[in-house]
C-alpha cells in the first residue's frame, strides 16, 4: 500500500520585507496508513508550518506533498476543500473553537458543512460528545469550558468528518499534566481503535518518544527521522 504522506523535497519560504525565513529547508519523509508519528522540536523549528501544509492550509515553496494520493500542488482549491471537509483533520494549538457557538454546534460545523441532514447530525454530535466525555457540556460556549474539555471539543470536531488523517499541534500544551495525560491517551485510543493516522507536533520530547515513528526537525531541516517502540494504551 502507498504511502498516506509523502513529502518530497519540501521548502517552505517566508518573506518579510527584505529578510527570507527558511521555514521549512528540504523536508523528506513518509507516514504509513494507520502510523503514529510525531513531529518534535524546539520552538521555531518549523513544526507548525509542516502541520499547515500537511492540513492544506498553506502551499509548499517547493517540493511534492502527496496526501492520500492526492498532489496537493496539482489539487484545485475545491479539491482541497474536499480534503479539509472529509481526509484531513487539524486540531489546532489554540484549539480553534468559535466562541459564539456552544460544544454541540462546534461540534456540529463540519457536518453542516457536508451537508448531512439536521436529524443525522443530531444523532452523530451526540454520539461524538458521549465518545470524549462530554454528553452533560454541549450546551456550553468554549468560555465555559476548562482547557482539557476545550480540547475534547476540539478532538471531537475533528472526528466530525471521519478523517483519514488527524494532525494535532501541540495537543498539550496549555494543559496540566494529569489532563493532558488523558487528553494523549484519547487520541492515542483513536489512532489504535479507528485505524487513524495520527500525526502530533510537540516540543516535548518524552511525549515524542512515544509515537511509532518521530520525525527531529531544528531550524527547518529534517535532522533525524526514528522508529520508536510506541506505548500501549490502556483505555
Ligand atoms: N506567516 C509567517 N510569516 C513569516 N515567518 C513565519 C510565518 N510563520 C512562521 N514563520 C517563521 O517560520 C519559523 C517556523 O515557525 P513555526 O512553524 O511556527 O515553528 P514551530 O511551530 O516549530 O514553533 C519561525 O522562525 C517563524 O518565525
Ligand atoms: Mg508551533
Amino acid at each position: 500500500m502507498p504511502p498516506i504522506v509523502e513529502v518530497q523535497n519540501l521548502v517552505k519560504t517566508y518573506k518579510l520585507d527584505s529578510r527570507t525565513v527558511n521555514a521549512l529547508d528540504d523536508i523528506s519523509f513518509e507516514v504509513e496508513k494507520g502510523e503514529l508519528v510525531s513531529i518534535v522540536g524546539r520552538s521555531g523549528s518549523g513544526k507548525t508550518t509542516l502541520l499547515s501544509i500537511l492540513g492544506t492550509m498553506e502551499k509548499p515553496t517547493s517540493g511534492k506533498v502527496v496526501i492520500n494520493g492526492t498532489d496537493l500542488s496539482k489539487a484545485s482549491s475545491s479539491e482541497l476543500v474536499a480534503m479539509r471537509r472529509g481526509t484531513v483533520a487539524t486540531i489546532y494549538q489554540d484549539y480553534n473553537l468559535i466562541p459564539v457557538l456552544n460544544a454541540f454546534q462546534n461540534i456540529e460545523l463540519p457536518l453542516i458543512l457536508k451537508n448531512m441532514d439536521k436529524t443525522e447530525r443530531k444523532v452523530k454530535v451526540l454520539e461524538l460528545l458521549e465518545s470524549v466525555q462530554l454528553s452533560d457540556r454541549g450546551d456550553h460556549k468554549p468560555s465555559e469550558l476548562s482547557g482539557g474539555e476545550r480540547q475534547r471539543v476540539a478532538i471531537a470536531r475533528a472526528l466530525a468528518i471521519n478523517p483519514k488523517i488527524i494532525l494535532a499541534d501541540e495537543p498539550t500544551g496549555d494543559l496540566d499534566p494529569e489532563i493532558a495525560e488523558d487528553i494523549i491517551k484519547l487520541l492515542f485510543s483513536i489512532n489504535k481503535d479507528l485505524g487513524t493516522t495520527l500525526i502530533m507536533v510537540t516540543h516535548d520530547f518524552n511525549l515524542a518518544n512515544r509515537a511509532e515513528k518521530k520525525i527531529s526537525l531544528k531550524h527547518g531541516k529534517l535532522i533525524s527521522i526514528e522508529e520508536t517502540h510506541g506505548q500501549v494504551v490502556e483505555k
